[in-house]
């Protein structure tokens, strides 16, 4: 049986939260990186269109990878597309959506919020997520798409600029309950430590990395071993991306191509 790596894949650098937790529980796993950053960001573009960008971007990158499993580790795109890529793709797909059941199973007043893009907070496949987990708790929605930017900048080395986030974060701080913050954005959990600081009192902050990760070791078959850096793979060519890559085990970046 052929082997080849995992493949990971976002709309920008957001997926390199999931690598950590796959790094950590697949260490010997071989990874590739995939980002379609000419696009990014997904959270504000119109569903029928990304649909199509996402089963492009994936087929490339799947064919040009020789992977065995792919990790579609973008919120917007897994709430989107899962069902689209697993009819047109043969290899196991691992979709990463907010940990709405986590959330109401951590959260000891029942009052939490999920921080995600507009597109994601707004989704049926979230809104599904909540009345079957988290019918009896109250959820306070909040689009975030600002902070992406700021992720992005904070991988390229850039400090993120504390006000947008101070901001991002204010319509969680309405409800005087709320103890917890379901992170639905990939990007997001790069900031955690800004979003920890920014914070009035203490949270409880969640996200899917770790879940994904179990459930990728459970599903990927004939993972080939991790041998030096990473391939990593754009359709846009950004030298800001390189060294946020290298911190994750990734090369500087080819161009994906799309056909
Ligand atoms: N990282 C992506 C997610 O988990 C979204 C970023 C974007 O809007 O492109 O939803």
């Amino acid at each position: 049986m052929s082997s080849g790596p995992i493949l990971v894949f976002d709309s920008g650098v957001g997926g390199l939260s999931v690598v950590k937790a796959l790094r950590d529980h697949l260490p010997g796993a071989a990874l590739v990186y995939t980002c379609d950053n000419a696009m990014l960001p997904y959270g504000l573009r119109e569903d029928e269109w990304l649909v199509g960008r996402i089963l492009r971007v994936c087929e490339a990158a799947v064919t040009a990878s020789h992977c065995v499993t792919l990790v579609v580790a973008c919120n917007t795109a897994s709430t989107l597309a899962l069902d689209a890529l697993r009819e047109r793709l043969t290899i196991p797909v691992v979709g990463t959506v907010p940990a709405i059941k986590p959330g109401a199973a951590l959260s000891l007043s029942g009052h939490f919020g999920l921080l995600a893009t507009r597109a994601t907070v707004s989704r049926p496949y979230t809104l599904g997520l909540i009345e079957a987990f988290a019918a009896d708790c109250h959820v306070t929605r909040v689009a975030a798409d600002a902070l992406v930017r700021e992720a992005e900048r904070w991988l390229a080395g850039e400090p993120p600029d504390l006000e947008v986030i101070r901001q991002a974060l204010a319509p969680l701080w309405a409800d005087p309950a709320l103890d917890t913050v379901v992170l639905g954005c990939t990007h997001f959990p790069l900031l955690r430590d800004f979003l920890v600081a920014s914070a009035p009192r203490t949270i409880q902050w969640i996200d899917s990395s770790d879940a994904i990760a179990r459930r990728t070791a459970q599903v990927a078959i004939g993972v080939a071993p991790h041998q030096g850096p990473g391939e990593s793979l754009v359709t846009a060519i950004d030298p800001r991306m390189n060294a946020g890559l290298a911190r994750f085990g990734f090369a500087p970046p080819h161009l994906l191509a799309l056909d």
